[in-house]
């Protein structure tokens, strides 16, 4: 039983294998936070963290004059915006009178044995415990529905809420967050992931202060800018020291993510659909569900933090055949070809791509409509036989031959003004009537709130896919929102289209891959722009960033590496000079950092000499040899980057601790500086370990104990001449137990 209730104490427990989180129903009826934390082992918190009385926090009318029993200054778990907690809220309505206080009050509750479905939305899923709790505002028949599912093995709990109008009139939305955690204390860093198109999710770290931080998107989707991901830890919380707790909310749209100490220095995290731009009208009988958040807690900081939460999304959130399925490693003709190519470009692209062991093409943009650039066709999704003669089934069978698959590109949200589509439904996009569209990228979007809209798009998609043996989806999605707006709605109800926009794009997604199980999907959104717990329902990978450079990937998948698994982080070997930034790099780090991801190719394979095709063939060897402990084993960061950015090493171990891969990549070298020690981690102490570069020399052996507690000095870029060039150096080596 991981969900314990105490009748007398009125106190829900929930246990995972590391953490209790705990609340109680207060005597006024509030359901109140206690802990979320250490594990408790039966014994309740309550009575122990009251602030004491504060002016001006007032006691609802229930309560009389017992200010101690202000929501002001009492731990909540679904604040309430108008009940007299000014903090941060979860949720703000306006009944059809026009008041706008509700108070919720616990009503009833159940225990489940698993894990309900969020109709529409993504969820974890497998078995777990779930705990429904019912409030009922005092004064009127609206409920909100709290769910807890329990993910004991990784310290997870599941959230969201549901609100329901029983009022018998319509109330007004204004603001349903997800979840809310309450702390009585407020020493903690934040951690967050802010970026910009290619060069997201790099990691900021700022101590919190009085007042909030917040970070969010209102682009309409989760963003480059900042991720749906935050982490608050203890000051002097390290890899593997200190309390961490995380919040990653599994949505692909405008969030909010807000950490804020208040006047009695206690911090409260809350998270979920951001408010701004954001209403939704509720009838009487009808409810609104709010997306999941994930909280994972770590006692043992934040490497075990991020290594809960990659279990958690590859086993629990990741769905469908390939979600623990090895994955191909690909070659993509995007930064090879751009939009000039036919089919016997790609298909000479593919015969060395295969003769080097790689294992699937991708068909980027281009291969539809009239797409000789980015000014149009988007949503023209007819195969340009211009470009592939003979069409994609003919392709296909090309590809097939030569033994490997075929994966293709679509961006389903977007529409081209130069395209039958908009020739043909020129009201689809988003727009205002009577107002200017916004481009961006020459593109608009597609209304994806409207059903008939979608419902062409599928028909479109599904008759390219059902057209030839297609092994592979990149869903591509290349602007940002404006002009929200929908035909289908009234106007005093435009302030649902935000939302209505993702649960129409999770609709497509859900109908195109139950018709097409076999298909593996990647996400994708100019790179990195919508990857996020929700995408990973859809998608068990995700097009990390446009910026494939080597150098910068290490900063970008550092940052990655705080919340999502490694199988999650599309990566490839692009060509150098670098088409983002013009560097240079060994072809042996690219290989490094790519392996660190889902791992392919993107360059023209024609156009390098026969010493790197040698690289590429040992490559993909290697990374078969090691899929399974890059993937399944668990992922250690060594080194800080966000103290210093010159060198990145990280390790992947297997979790019965029999062997391990180090990987050491210099950004910047410097002369005449010794480079740090390195303390390796997951390895049994008292087994001894070969440990062997990646030339197969053999450097000696080490018990795992002298490895991890006496550390290893990385090795000075110089000895890295053997790969031509010092600048940028990269090292392997591989640790096997011995006994
Ligand atoms: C943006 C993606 O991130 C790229 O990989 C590529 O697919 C282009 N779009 C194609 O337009």
């Amino acid at each position: 039983m991981s969900i314990l209730f105490d009748e007398n104490k009125k106190l829900f427990t929930l246990e995972t294998a590391h953490a209790s989180y705990q609340m109680f129903v207060n005597a006024y009826g509030f359901l109140q936070h206690l802990h979320f934390g250490e594990k408790l082992g039966g014994g309740s918190c309550e009575g122990l963290q009251g602030t004491g009385f504060m002016s001006f926090s007032p006691a609802p009318d229930v309560a009389g004059n017992d200010y101690l029993a202000s929501p002001d200054l009492t731990q909540q778990e679904y604040p309430v915006f108008g009940s007299g907690d000014y903090r941060s809220h979860c949720m703000a309505v306006t009944f059809a009178d026009g008041g706008r206080n509700p108070e919720l009050c616990y009503q009833s509750h159940r225990i489940l044995t698993e894990k309900p479905v969020l109709e529409g939305l993504p969820g974890l899923h497998g078995s777990c415990e779930t705990l429904e709790i019912t409030l009922r505002d005092r004064w009127t028949d609206l409920q909100v529905v709290l769910l807890y599912s329990v993910f004991d093995q990784y310290d997870a709990i599941a959230r969201s809420a549901r609100i329901v109008n029983h009022t018998g009139a319509p109330v007004e939305i204004n603001a349903a967050l997800t979840a809310c955690l309450d702390f009585p204390e407020s020493g903690f860093d934040l951690l967050h992931f802010w970026g910009r198109h290619a060069m997201e999710r790099l990691v900021e770290r700022t101590p919190l202060t009085h007042g909030k931080i917040c970070v969010d998107s209102v682009r309409g989707t989760s963003s480059h800018q900042q991720n749906p991901f935050v982490i608050v830890c203890d000051h002097a919380a390290t890899e593997d020291a200190g309390r961490c707790w995380g919040v990653s909310l599994l949505y692909s749209g405008n969030f909010t993510a807000c950490a804020e100490v208040d006047q009695a220095a206690c911090c409260r995290v809350t998270m979920g659909i951001n408010p701004t731009g954001f209403s939704w009208h509720l009838e009487n009988g009808e409810s609104f569900q709010t997306p999941e958040a994930a909280l994972v807690y770590s006692g043992e900081g934040l490497g075990a933090l991020s290594r809960r939460y990659h279990k958690l999304y590859r086993r629990n959130l990741c769905r469908g055949e390939w979600a623990l399925k090895q994955r191909p490693v690909l070659i993509n003709n995007w930064e090879a070809t751009y939009f000039d190519f036919d089919d016997e470009k790609l298909v000479s692209i593919a015969k060395t791509a295969a003769d080097l062991g790689v294992e699937m093409l991708v068909v980027d943009d281009g291969w539809f409509g009239n797409r000789f650039d980015d000014n149009r066709a988007l949503g023209d999704w007819v195969v340009n036989t211009e470009k592939v003669r003979g069409g994609m089934k003919s392709l296909c069978d090309r590809i097939n031959a030569l033994g490997m698959k075929l994966g293709l590109w679509f961006e389903p949200e977007m529409i081209s003004e130069d395209s039958e589509l908009y020739r043909a439904h020129p009201d689809w996009c988003l727009h205002v009537p009577g107002r200017g569209k916004s481009r961006s990228r020459n593109q608009l979007v597609l209304d994806m709130s409207r059903k008939e809209v979608r419902d062409h798009i599928h028909d479109m998609m599904h008759a390219v896919l059902s057209s030839a043996n297609f092994s592979y989806v990149k869903w591509d999605m290349n602007r940002h929102l404006t002009d929200v707006w929908s035909a289908e709605l009234p106007a005093g109800r435009q302030g649902e289209v935000y939302h209505r926009f993702v649960l129409g794009v999770y609709e497509l997604l859900e109908r195109l891959e139950t018709e097409f199980p076999h298909i593996l999907f990647e996400g994708c959104s100019g790179g990195g722009g919508r990857f996020d717990a929700g995408m990973l329902y859809y998608h068990p990978q995700i097009w990390c960033s446009d910026n494939t450079d080597a150098v910068e990937r290490l900063e970008i998948q550092y940052g990655t590496s705080f919340g999502y698994p490694i199988s999650a982080v599309g990566s490839h070997v692009s060509a150098c000079p670098n088409h983002q930034t013009g560097r240079t790099t060994p072809f042996h780090t690219r290989g490094v950092v790519a392996m660190s991801g889902t791992f392919g190719y993107e360059l023209d394979l024609n156009k390098i000499s026969e010493e790197e095709k040698e690289q590429v063939r040992a490559q993909v060897k290697q990374y078969h040899r090691l899929y399974s402990l890059i993937n399944d084993g668990d992922y250690y960061r060594l080194l800080d980057m966000t103290q210093q950015k010159d060198l990145s090493a990280w390790e992947f171990a297997a979790e019965d601790g029999s062997r391990a891969l180090l990987n050491i990549v210099y950004a910047h070298v410097r002369a005449n500086c010794p480079p740090p020690m390195l303390y390796l981690r997951g390895l049994t102490p008292d087994a001894c370990y070969r440990v062997t570069d990646d030339t197969g020399r053999e450097l000696g052996v080490w018990t795992g104990a002298v490895l991890m507690y006496a550390g290893m000095r990385a090795p000075i870029p110089q000895e890295a001449r053997a790969y031509g060039q010092t600048d940028y150096a990269a090292f392997q080596f591989e640790l096997e137990r011995l006994s």
